[in-house]
């Protein structure tokens, strides 16, 4: 194994582990000085945690980030809609939830790479409620593949703009009316830390969550003075079925889908329109300066983690 991957797996451990952690914990959430701050003045502060009387829609809920953030803001109070395929997963999480209190949950199943499909989903939670308060773009499709063997498959980068970029603008087209009515309303993208350090062999999937990302920034202008907030989490590794498949990532440190769940939620209360992990800021600002300097970094990485 090369010796920067067998380190950077060691890190997972120790006081190294601890301060990869601090650098990879995205920041900007709001929820920090409620944390931060000593009983009384946390009491002065007030609970903001409560999202009772909030409808908050989740895409990709049966699984990791979008389970765990689901079950949080249900804990806060929150009505949230389950949405992904597995109807009989959904089914289950939303029984659960119901029994944990206080928020409840419905099961809405929809394959989102089926825009019609979108639609009619749209058509039935806004005929039982009068909008959604809160869209999570969370439902997500990742391949990692360098483009040298990405010849024959196109399909590849169909696959990812579909979900990770046209469902979920179709979602904000067909529910962000009803919170322009309202005068209240966010969006809330699970994007990827991997957008700011542009992660090679992920070509793919980076420009869809990318192409998301500049759609939420220019839209976020136009229904500013109607309150929605758009938001964009770049979420850094989290130990999810997601990442499963790449098995460079075993004993790599990742936030557990609970600590990403929480980031969701804190990003939901919080309504800030960035969260990022600091290192993928560092990143970013490097490469303003000199994407020269980037290419190098990346090229090393590239090399160091095979297919
Ligand atoms: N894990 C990470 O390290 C990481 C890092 C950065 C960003 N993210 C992003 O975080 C988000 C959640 O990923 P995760 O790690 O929690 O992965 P996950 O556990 O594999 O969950 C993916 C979810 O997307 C749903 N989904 C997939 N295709 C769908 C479709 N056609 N229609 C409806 N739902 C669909 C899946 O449900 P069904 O199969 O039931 O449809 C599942 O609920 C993704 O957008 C991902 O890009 C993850």
């Amino acid at each position: 194994m090369n010796p920067i991957l067998r380190r950077l797996q060691g890190a997972a451990v120790g006081q190294a582990g601890a301060l990869f952690r601090i650098a990879s914990h995205p920041i900007g959430g709001g929820g920090g000085l409620r944390r931060a701050a000593l009983g009384p003045i946390a009491a002065a502060l007030g609970d903001k945690d409560d999202l009772s009387g909030s409808v908050i829609m989740i895409t990709g809920a049966s699984s990791g980030i979008g389970e765990a953030a689901a079950r949080r803001v249900a804990l806060a109070g929150a009505t949230v809609l389950l949405v992904a395929r597995s109807a009989d997963r959904l089914e289950r999480i939303a029984a659960e939830i119901d029994a944990a209190g206080p928020g409840t949950a419905e099961a809405r199943p929809c394959d989102l790479s089926d825009l019609e499909a979108i639609d009619a989903l749209c058509d039935g939670v806004l005929a039982d409620h009068p909008a959604v308060d809160v869209l999570v773009n969370n439902a997500g499709r990742s391949i990692r593949r360098s483009v040298d063997n990405s010849g024959d498959r196109f399909h590849d980068f169909q696959r990812t703009m579909q979900l990770n970029y046209f469902a979920a603008i179709r979602l904000i087209l067909r529910l962000l009316p009803a919170m322009r009515e309202q005068r209240h309303g966010q969006v809330v993208n699970v994007s990827s830390a991997g957008v700011q350090i542009r992660t090679p062999r992920f070509s793919g999937y980076i420009a869809s969550k990318a192409a998301l990302e500049a759609f939420s920034d220019a839209v976020q202008a136009e229904a500013l003075a109607d309150g929605v907030r758009f938001t964009t989490i770049s979420m850094p590794l989290v130990r999810t079925p997601m990442i499963t498949p790449t098995k460079q990532y075993e004993g790599i440190p990742a936030l557990t889908p609970e600590e990403a769940g929480s980031l969701v939620s804190e990003a939901i209360v919080g309504r800030p329109r960035r969260v990022a992990p600091p290192f993928a800021h560092i990143f970013s600002t490097v490469d303003t300066i000199s994407p020269e300097a980037m290419d190098a970094l990346r090229s090393r990485v590239y090399r160091m983690f095979p297919e």
